[in-house]
């Protein structure tokens, strides 16, 4: 069970404290959105490679942006540890998971909530981690949305059947509160923003939501 808090509720004026306060945490969380495939913008790749410079853990680069075919091997290339493409942006999520792998970094694929499993079920040997995403993804602080725990089953279920390694994480509105259906639901990574930074002690939360988690593993 690991937690990857998403530095995007962060203070981005003091980055590498904020990143030394979740030293025990598994990752840290990148969100990275290019107001095209997100309403939003926030960060690229001079800040990550800057970011993986400092880092007393590795860094879980999640890339919402488009044509990530293009642009994701670089960020691992960088040397972020984990690198998340949205399959609704790439045009060849094979090739496209084999080179992230090539440049030396752990391939995720991420699903929005609207987007099914099964169509992408044959990639899970390309992967070594499935994102099912709990909100829309763009902003931190939304609601989490139960209705995508049959997802993380289903994507749960079929590495279970596969017979390998990959890892179900989890992003959106995850806290004390909710963390621990994801686990019940078969996820093993959860990203958690505003639940860690927002909280009074962010390593407390990090051990408390790694605790919960652990408690309800499916
Ligand atoms: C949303 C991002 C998330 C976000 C999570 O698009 O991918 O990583 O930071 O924030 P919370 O945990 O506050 O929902
Ligand atoms: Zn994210």
């Amino acid at each position: 069970m690991q937690i990857s808090p998403s530095i995007l509720s962060a203070d981005f004026a003091n980055l590498e404290a904020e990143l030394r306060a979740i030293g025990n945490a598994d990752w840290a969380h990148v969100d990275v959105m290019d107001a095209h495939f997100v309403p939003n913008l926030t960060l690229g790749l001079p800040v990550v490679e800057s970011l993986v410079a400092v880092s007393p853990i590795p860094i879980d680069c999640h890339l919402m942006i488009e044509d990530p075919d293009r642009w994701a091997p670089p960020y691992a290339a960088a040397g972020a540890q984990s690198v998340t493409f949205h399959v609704e942006a790439a045009a060849d999520p094979r090739r496209l998971a084999r080179d992230i792998r090539a440049a030396g970094a752990r391939a995720t694929m991420a699903l929005k909530p609207g987007t099914p499993w099964a169509p992408y079920e044959e990639l899970l040997p390309e992967l070594d981690m499935v994102l099912v995403m709990t909100v829309e993804p763009g902003f931190g602080g939304q609601s989490f949305m139960a209705d995508q725990m049959p997802k993380v089953a289903a994507v749960r279920e079929s590495v279970r059947r596969h017979g390998g390694q990959v890892w179900v994480q989890v992003d959106g509105g995850v806290s004390a509160r909710t963390i621990e259906q994801c686990a019940q639901a078969g996820a093993d990574v959860f990203v958690a923003g505003s639940a860690v930074y927002g909280a009074e002690d962010a390593a407390a939360a990090v051990d408390e939501l790694r605790a919960l988690a652990t408690a309800h593993a499916h």
